[in-house]
């Protein structure tokens, strides 16, 4: 698919929206920088450079199950980073899509959806990697790339990787939403350990139980399991 390499936008996700690219069904956007990076819940996705900052709009390729393209993306991200670390390092996924290197944040992905009437017509896919530096400054604990890799880390290289596992994923999306989910699961953080949330703007703690066909998260809280789509973790 088509890439293009810019230094500087506001966020790659509304670079990708405008009509210049609208006649590519795919197509991908790195820059160098970004004035104005956002992450999920209207957050700020601090962005210097030195890191990558993607956005990758599909048209066509992803034609059902769209509330598993989130893992999908993990997935792909996931694996992408991890080719890069010393051997050994601990790299998993955090419900729904953040990726963790030992206890820390390394990577988001964004998630958009265009649609027309009630028919998904593209997905826009934003990612954000640390590589060389990560924000100080955030009540989450971030870290990047370059201090568990023995490489000389670009976000070409990461951003090729990336690319190139999109088409075997979307294929594998397409037809068998199972094999994504039992493949996000083993890459995904140790079941039944603690994990914090906000539920109702309060902090609370709970046991992570996995996830559900659906694209849930089960939480065993008190004894009890719920089910949860939309769940701020802390
Ligand atoms: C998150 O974890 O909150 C998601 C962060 C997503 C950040 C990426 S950087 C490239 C793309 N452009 C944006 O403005 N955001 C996404």
């Amino acid at each position: 698919m088509p890439l293009f390499f810019l230094d500087k936008v506001d966020s790659t996700m509304n670079e990708i929206k405008k009509s210049k690219y609208k006649n590519y069904s795919n197509v991908a956007i790195l820059a160098k920088q970004q004035t104005n990076g956002r992450g999920r819940r209207k957050n700020l996705w601090e962005s210097k450079k030195g890191n990558l900052y993607l956005s990758v709009k599909l048209k066509r390729k992803i034609k059902s199950n769209h509330h598993l393209t989130t893992y999908m993306v993990s997935i792909i991200v996931h694996d992408t980073i991890k080719e890069y670390l010393a051997k050994n390092s601990k790299i998993f996924i955090k419900w729904p899509n953040d990726i963790y290197i030992y206890n820390k944040k390394v990577a988001g992905i964004l998630i958009e959806f265009q649609s027309s009437g009630n028919k998904v017509t593209e997905v826009i896919i934003g990612i954000g990697v640390n590589i060389n530096s990560n924000p100080d400054n955030l009540k989450k604990s971030t870290t990047h790339i370059s201090k568990y890799s023995n490489f000389k880390v670009k976000s070409i290289d990461l951003t090729e990787s990336i690319l190139s596992r999109i088409d075997y994923w979307t294929k594998l999306l397409s037809n068998n939403k199972k094999i994504i989910l039992k493949e996000w699961m083993s890459r995904s953080k140790q079941l039944n350990t603690g994990i914090k949330f906000y539920y109702k703007n309060k902090k609370m703690i709970g046991i992570y139980k996995g996830i559900q066909e659906d694209g849930s998260i089960k939480v065993m809280i008190e004894d009890k399991i719920n089910n949860f789509f939309n769940l701020e973790m802390a």
